[in-house]
Parts: structure tokens; C-alpha cells; sequence
């Protein structure tokens, strides 16, 4: 069905009242927070399948379901005004005129496009439970990070299911435009407030001055930018692969300086202050994580591949190897400064979470550093202010580990886990790790000790003032 063939002019696109998202995930939950905030007289039913997800997006505020700085006070003011979070997806797809998909889109473990393309059963079961019970003209919203042209997949969904629908005497008509989500974790309430721009991908003019008009509510006008549906998928894409090429470049760049004698942080400095580059984004760390880069660059590398745009595809793909070699390199750095041998050693891992302030664990360089670690024979103690110890050990599937590799614990206590340690390893960049007290952390630990700073958060020259071995992530000066 083509989106011209959608254009149904029955909504006025300055009332939209009732909006509904499918997934109160990292992005649904807070993006329909803070448009509930902005939009006082629009309805939005945020629902989605895990019911103990839902309950405890209804519960205890300092127990919602995702940790963001700021949600819990938007929620508090929000939830039950206007926000209102379910599991009824029938009902609140039923009277909304707005619907926005807001669900996981993982890679795809098997079949065709394994390990590259993006699965899109999520989306797909959303899209036919939007046929099915939508009712009169619904503008759909692709929100969640898609491949090029998954908008057709959905209006193809969305025509098929037309007649099926259990009151068939009313027509029902679909308008599907994109969306894409900007916000990054941790400071997902400032972006979604302030964000750098709106992007609003669409062929129905109707549909997308209706999305406009709700944003104008809080974004300047020439923030939002509207383009085709492809562009605007692309875009999302695109976004994300550039931010992780620098990502990768900042850490090809550390390997660099740990081997010339050179500083990854002057060096970043020296290069960022040039505008036209710019300083944001150029810190080195063990690499990126998180749910999009590696996803939206396998499914760039893919797109590539299937026009086969082979050159273009190696290009990306070096993005990914970079960041594969340096969590690589971190554990074999540990493996070799620690003697070559990690049987009966004590590791401390300080940050779970893929960066600070949230408690996402997804492609978490820590999962791989630390399973590293495990296969070399390390016990290990795991911190981290937000990841809950549940969390810890399923990312790191402990239950499938051989009995001798399962000397694995959580502990909140930060002194207490480095009593007899051999080493210390920083994974995340919590602002709590910036002022520990070393002295005291020093005495504890089993001697000669050693501490590797990958998010480059500590002092050196202090440490190594302790007898401390330190081992800094693109510090050519290092022991
Ligand atoms: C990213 C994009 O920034 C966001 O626009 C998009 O909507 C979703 O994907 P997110 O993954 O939440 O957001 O966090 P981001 O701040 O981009 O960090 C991603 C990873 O890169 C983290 O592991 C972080 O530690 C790492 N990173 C980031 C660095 O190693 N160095 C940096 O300079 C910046
Ligand atoms: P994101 O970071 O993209 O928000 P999450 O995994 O945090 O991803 O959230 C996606 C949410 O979408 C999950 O809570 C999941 O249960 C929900 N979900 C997936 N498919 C459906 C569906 N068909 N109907 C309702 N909710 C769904």
C-alpha cells in the first residue's frame, strides 16, 4: 500500500488527543514521559507485553524499570494525569489516533541476515496488532532504530490486515511515518527537553504536521526537520555510525599513544579544540556498547552488502573490529600484566552498565572483558551503583558456566570487594569511581597490586605515589 493511498484528512492535526506506545522500554517509557509533561491534554497509554515491566513502571519510583537521571520526578508528575502505563494493548490501540512503535529490534540470531540484519518480529507483531485493532485513521510512528524501508514492511502489514479487523463495517486507514530517536542513555531526559533536532520522515504532509504540532509544544520550529521516509530512516542510521566511527577512531588512535609515549587525553584535546572537529565524543575508553551502534552498523554493513556496495561495507565494518580489538586488548592487557596466569586471582570490576547513569547493560564491553577474564581462570567481583546482581549474572549467562568458572559475585560494598584483590579494573565511567579512597583501598589489596583505568577516571601520579601499579588506557607513560 503506498503512503499517498493513506492520506486520509479525518484528524485535525492540532488535536490529537490519545496516543498510545507500544514498548516502555529505554525509549518508550521516557520519551512518552516527557511528551506527557510538554502535552498536558493528550491521553498516552504506554503498554507493552512484559507485565513486570509494566508493574513496575506503576510501582515505586525509586524502582522503575530503567534508571535515568531525572525520570523519576517526571513520572511522579505525569503518571495517572496523563501517562498511564498497561498491558492492554487492545483497548489503547483501539482509541488512539497516534501510535508510536517503541519496540527491541535485536540482531537476528538465525537464518538469513544472522549476525547482521535487524529482527524485526517485534515490529512486525506490533504492526498486526495495530491492524487489528485500530479503529478510523491512525498515523503510525516508527520510533524504535529501524533498517531502510522497514516503513514499507510495516504499511504492508497494516493494508493486508485492513478487512480483517472483528468490526469490519468501519474503514480503517493507516499513515506511517518515521521518527527516529536521538536520545542517549543517562542523559535521555535533558535530549528529549533539548533536543538537537527533530526528525520527522514522512509522505503524508497531514501525518506529519500532526507529529510537528506536538513537538512544537516544547521545540522551536527550526529544530525539526522533515524529510522523505528513507531519509529519514537513513539518517537515524547514519547518525549512529558516524558517532560510533569516532568512537573507534579516538580508540585506534589510544593504542597509538600507549605505544609513541604520547597522552590520549592531550592528544584529544589538541584535536578537538579544532572546530571544525570538535570535543565531544573523543573520549577513549574499551570501547563502545550500548543497543545501537553495533546494531545499526551491522545493518549499515548489510544494507551495503545487498547493493553490493562491497568497499563501503568493509569501510563500516572496520568501525566494529576496532571496537572488538579494543576490548580485546584490555583483557589481554590484564592477562599479561598480571603474569600471564589468572588462576587464583581476585579481580575487581568496577561499572557493568555500557557507560554511566543507566543501568543498560546491552553489548556492554564489560560482558566480554569479563568472560575473558572467567575463561582465563580469574575469580571475579563484580560493582556497579545501578546494575542489580540479577542482571550481572544473566549478561554474563553464569548459569550456564562450568562449576569451576562460576566464581563470579556481586558486591555493593566497594572496599569490602577489594579485600585481596591483585587487581582492580574501572569498565565504567561512574562519577563515584573519580574519588575513591585509594589509601585505604591500597592496604587491602594482595601485593605487588594493580588497578587499569580503561575510562582513564583517576589521578595517576596520585596512585603511584600509593607503590599502586597503574595501568591507563592510552597513557603512554604507563608501568
Ligand atoms: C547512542 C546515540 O548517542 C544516540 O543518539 C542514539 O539515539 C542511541 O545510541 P547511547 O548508546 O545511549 O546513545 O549512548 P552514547 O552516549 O552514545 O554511548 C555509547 C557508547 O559509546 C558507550 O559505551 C559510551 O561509553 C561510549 N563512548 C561514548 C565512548 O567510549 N567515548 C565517547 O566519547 C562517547
Ligand atoms: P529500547 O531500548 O528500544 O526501548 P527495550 O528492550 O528497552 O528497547 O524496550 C522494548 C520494549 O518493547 C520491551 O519492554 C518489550 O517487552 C516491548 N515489546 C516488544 N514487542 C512488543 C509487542 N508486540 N507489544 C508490546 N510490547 C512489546
Amino acid at each position: 500500500m503506498s503512503t499517498s493511498k493513506l492520506q486520509i484528512k479525518n484528524i485535525d492535526p492540532l488535536k490529537i488527543s490519545n496516543i498510545c506506545c507500544i514498548g516502555a522500554g529505554y525509549v518508550g517509557g521516557p520519551t512518552m514521559a516527557v511528551l506527557a509533561n510538554y502535552c498536558p491534554n493528550i491521553k498516552i497509554n504506554v503498554v507493552d507485553i512484559n507485565s513486570e515491566r509494566i508493574d513496575k513502571w506503576n510501582g515505586e519510583l525509586n524502582e522503575l524499570p530503567i534508571f535515568e537521571p531525572g525520570l523519576d520526578l517526571i513520572i511522579k508528575s505525569v503518571r495517572k494525569r496523563n501517562l498511564f502505563f498497561s498491558t492492554d494493548l487492545r483497548g489503547s490501540i483501539k482509541s488512539a489516533d497516534m501510535i508510536f512503535i517503541s519496540v527491541n529490534t535485536p540482531i537476528k540470531t538465525k537464518g538469513i541476515g544472522a549476525g547482521q540484519a535487524s529482527d524485526l518480529s517485534w515490529v512486525e507483531s506490533s504492526a498486526r496488532q495495530i491492524s487489528k485493532f485500530a479503529k478510523g485513521h491512525t498515523i503510525v510512528v516508527e520510533k524504535s532504530t529501524l533498517p531502510v524501508k522497514t516503513a514499507e514492511i510495516i504499511q504492508s502489514i497494516l493494508g493486508s490486515y485492513e478487512d480483517l479487523d472483528d468490526e469490519k463495517t468501519e474503514k480503517k486507514t493507516f499513515s506511517v511515518i518515521s521518527n527516529p530517536e536521538f536520545l542517549a542513555e543517562g542523559t535521555a531526559i535533558e535530549n528529549l527537553k533539548f533536543p538537537d533536532r527533530v526528525l520527522i520522515g514522512g509522505e503524508d504532509q497531514f501525518a506529519v504536521d500532526a507529529l510537528k504540532n506536538i513537538y512544537l509544544n516544547w521545540v522551536k520550529e527550526e529544530k525539526i526537520i522533515t524529510t522523505n521516509l528513507w531519509s529519514s530512516e537513513l539518517s537515524k542510521l547514519i547518525a549512529n555510525a558516524f558517532l560510533a566511527q569516532r568512537i573507534s577512531s579516538i580508540n585506534a588512535v589510544s593504542m597509538i599513544c600507549e605505544s609513541t609515549g604520547a597522552n590520549i587525553k592531550e592528544v584529544s584535546k589538541a584535536v578537538g579544540t579544532d572546530s571544525r572537529i570538535g570535543d565531544k565524543f573523543l573520549d577513549s575508553g574499551p570501547g563502545f556498547g550500548g543497543s545501537c551502534f553495533k546494531k545499526d552498523i551491522l545493518n549499515l554493513v548489510y544494507i551495503c552488502r545487498s547493493f553490493s556496495l562491497n568497499e563501503v561495507a568493509d569501510y563500516w565494518e572496520g568501525v566494529l573490529l576496532i571496537n572488538d580489538w579494543q576490548q580485546e586488548r584490555v583483557y589481554k592487557t590484564i592477562v599479561k600484566k598480571l603474569y600471564g596466569n589468572l588462576n587464583e586471582k581476585k579481580i575487581l570490576i568496577l561499572g557493568f552498565a555500557f557507560k554511566a547513569n543507566t543501568n543498560d547493560t546491552r553489548n556492554s564491553p564489560s560482558i566480554d572483558i569479563c568472560n575473558n577474564l572467567i575463561k582465563e581462570g580469574a575469580s571475579l567481583v563484580i560493582n556497579d551503583p545501578k546494575v542489580s546482581e540479577k542482571e550481572v549474572f544473566h549478561s554474563l549467562n553464569i548459569y550456564n558456566l562450568k562449576k569451576e568458572q562460576k566464581n563470579i559475585t556481586f558486591e555493593k560494598d566497594i572496599v569490602q570487594a577489594a579485600n585481596k584483590a591483585d587487581a582492580i579494573v574501572i569498565l565504567t565511567d561512574w562519577e563515584q569511581y573519580k574519588n575513591l579512597n585509594w589509601e585505604q583501598i591500597y592496604k587491602i589489596m594482595r601485593k605487588p597490586a594493580w588497578v587499569f583505568d580503561t575510562r582513564r577516571v583517576l589521578s595517576i601520579e596520585t596512585l603511584k605515589e600509593l607503590k599502586l601499579n597503574v595501568w591507563q588506557l592510552g597513557n603512554g607513560s604507563n608501568d
